[in-house]
């Protein structure tokens, strides 16, 4: 069917095409309706059916007889191990876990934070959370043990469940002290932890209050899928905001089975039984969506990759994966493939390997530059795929529906707006704009099934962060445009969020570290333009009047402070010390015209700055480091 009739269809009558895609999902008790409005503007989907996640990512492709087939393919370079397990393994597998989960009390709608590095556990125990009603939230093992605290007071769980170790390459990666830390740290105390132990860490467990992973399923009943109703978290999965405190992004069972599902056809044009790989971390949306559930859903095989996109041991590993396993489509980053180029410009690993396998590549999480998609086209012979969207939508806001109907591909462009999604773009004061016209983007209210509801414990914060700028619609937090085609291209963020190496940060999170340093007596982080990773964090300190240590000492302890409070994701390795921050007269640090002096782009002086001499200094402060250039 065209894609235009497709979105037509939806717009006219949105309730019915729910209704059509609802009807691939096995429930308890069928939905009477699709949309729930009554307390508008928060929106739910499928509320009064009732499912579950995992008999439904699970346990039905072994009673309709596909038990035999591969549901995990966990490829480790970094531990040189390739293990497949089925469907029918995997229901075995969840089902014990769960049931010795439910032996030491979890019940339907207790949290459990899951800690764990790429291992086919790791989706285990998010399946085995669902199967019982219990909600997962994962935390991306990059975060240090603050990061981890932050989550555990904010979501209370009942339960942990960490691998002993992450492997990062040259480095093995303690996660159990981290967890002992982040438990000790929190004012909410777990009861129980689980641990997974990994051959290359095993963890010393505090008796009475963690587990081994094994020992804890011994001699327990296998727990059954237990209903819920269509409006019950799956899980919460905490993204950065503009300030410190992370937003708890709640899924909600019913429209996530019903959206994701129609993606792998529509979207990633997979049919059951091929196998789909997304290189990304169960500890981000990427990995919540394309590699634990919406595979599953849609009865395919997927693969969970444990290494990097090079050094693992090098630039051909994608290649060998892809080849090996199969794979039909292929979803990353686009940091991925600048890391691959970056070492093999001439795609020489490449021509090693059988891809003929391989239909497309699609690419998310942050902006997909032109110089990246060719090469990647020229290099992979098939279309390249930008697409668009976030973890508060789960699944794509814009693609090119390449199972529905290919649209021309235009570079720059993660094409065109899915059916649930009235995309438009909005001049400050919320009239929507004319094509060409840059502007916010947002998205007319209600969002499609999967999106979140709320914010986990902050209705508030949800209202004012995305409801309250533009009444009526969602507002995504990204600018730019829609082309005469109908076409979206994606510019900016509107607030003070950067995207390093896809990975989505607070720079707000950053400063409330750098703050926290005694010698700094006022701060600033921005996102700076990187070849490798699309940005970088960048401090500026302000020191405390009378402070005169070396600003190389002060530089080193603030870059210790953040990898030390927030993780090594943060990547935060740059700062300089500088006298003042260029502020407008109300006060306000001017951000944005710091980015462009750092990178090197003309600016227009803002009318409302203070003291323009300080951006002077500004620059001569970034030339000693190389920027501003
Ligand atoms: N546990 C512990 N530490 C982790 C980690 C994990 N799961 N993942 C990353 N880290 C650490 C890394 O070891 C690195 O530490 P370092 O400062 O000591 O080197 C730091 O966090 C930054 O990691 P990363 O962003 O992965 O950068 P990198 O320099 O190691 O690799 C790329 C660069 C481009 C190869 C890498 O970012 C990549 O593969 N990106 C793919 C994008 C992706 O998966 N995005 C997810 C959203 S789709
Ligand atoms: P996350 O919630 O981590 O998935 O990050 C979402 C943000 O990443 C979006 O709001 C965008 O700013 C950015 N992003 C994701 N995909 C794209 C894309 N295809 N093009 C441009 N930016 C993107």
């Amino acid at each position: 069917m065209a894609y235009k009739d497709v979105y037509e269809g939806w717009k006219a009558d949105p309730e019915g095409f729910w209704m059509e895609q609802a009807r691939a999902i096995d429930w308890v008790k069928p939905p009477s309706k699709a949309l729930f409005a009554e307390n508008a503007p928060l929106y739910e989907w499928y509320k009064d059916a009732q499912v579950n996640t995992c008999w439904n990512a699970v346990d039905r492709h072994v009673e309709a007889g596909n038990g035999d087939r591969v549901a995990i393919i966990h490829d480790s370079p970094v531990t040189n191990t390739v293990h497949k397990i089925t469907y029918a393994e995997l229901q075995t597998r969840v089902a014990s876990l769960a049931g010795a989960l439910r032996a030491k009390g979890v019940t339907k709608g207790d949290r459990v934070i899951i800690y764990m590095p790429m291992v086919p556990e790791a989706i285990e125990a998010m399946l085995a959370c669902v199967r019982l009603g219990a909600i997962h939230s994962v935390v991306f093992g990059g975060f240090a043990a603050h990061e981890l605290a932050v989550r555990i007071d904010d979501c209370t769980p009942k339960a942990i469940i960490a691998g002993s170790c992450g492997i990062e390459p040259g480095r093995v990666v303690h996660y159990k002290p981290l967890v002992d830390a982040a438990i000790e740290q929190a004012t909410h105390k777990p009861e129980f932890c689980v641990i997974f132990q990994r051959e290359q860490q095993v963890a010393g467990l505090i008796p009475g209050r963690d587990h081994d992973w094994h020992g804890f399923q011994h001699g327990v009943e296998p727990a059954e899928c237990v209903p819920v109703s269509g409006d019950h978290p799956a899980y919460i999965l905490y993204t950065s905001g503009t300030t410190g405190q992370p937003k708890g992004v709640i899924r909600p069972t019913a429209g996530h089975l019903v959206a994701l599902n129609w993606t792998m056809k529509n979207v990633y044009n997979v049919d059951p039984g091929d196998v789909f790989w997304a290189a990304s971390d169960v500890g981000w949306v990427v990995g919540h969506s394309y590699i634990c559930y919406a595979p599953l859903i849609h009865g395919n095989t997927t693969v969970v990759f444990e290494g990097k996109p090079v050094g693992t041991p090098d630039a051909g590993t994608f290649w060998r994966v892809i080849q090996d396993h199969n794979v039909r489509s292929f979803f990353t980053a686009p940091t991925a493939f600048r890391a691959i180029k970056r070492e093999d410009p001439k795609g020489e690993f490449r021509a090693k390997y059988d891809l003929t396998c391989l239909r497309a590549l699609y690419l998310a999480g942050e902006r997909a530059d032109p110089d990246t998609i060719i090469w990647a086209q020229d290099l992979l012979k098939v279309p390249v795929i930008d697409h668009w969207w976030q973890t508060e939508t789960g699944w794509p806001i814009a693609a090119n529906p390449l199972g529905l109907d290919p649209q021309p591909v235009k570079i720059g462009s993660p094409s065109v707006a899915l059916p649930g999604w009235d995309v438009q773009i909005l001049d400050e004061a919320g009239h929507p704009q004319a094509p060409g016209t840059l502007g916010a983007i947002a998205v007319k209210l209600p969002l499609p099934p999967g999106t979140l509801p709320t914010l986990w414990n902050a209705e508030e914060r949800y209202r004012k962060s995305y409801l309250t700028h533009f009444p009526g619609y969602y507002e995504t937090g990204d600018a730019g445009m829609i082309d005469e085609d109908g076409y979206l291209y994606i510019m900016a963020r509107t607030d003070d969020v950067i995207n390093v190496a896809g990975h989505r940060l607070s720079t707000g999170a950053m400063e409330e570290v750098l703050a926290g340093h005694p010698d700094v007596a006022e701060c600033a982080v921005i996102g700076v333009t990187d070849e490798l990773k699309g940005q970088l964090p960048m401090g500026f300190l302000c020191l405390t009047k009378g402070v005169d240590r070396p600003h190389a000492d002060i530089v080193k302890e603030c870059v210790k402070l953040v990898r030390d409070q927030i993780g090594p994701v943060a990547a935060f390795k740059l700062a300089l010390v500088v006298d003042r921050l260029p502020k407008t007269r109300s006060g306000k640090i001017l951000r944005a015209t710091m980015v462009k002096i750092a990178d090197g782009q003309d600016f227009k002086m803002p009318a409302t700055i203070d003291d323009p001499a300080i951006l002077d200094e500004i620059r001569e402060a970034l030339q000693t480091i190389g920027y501003a250039k």
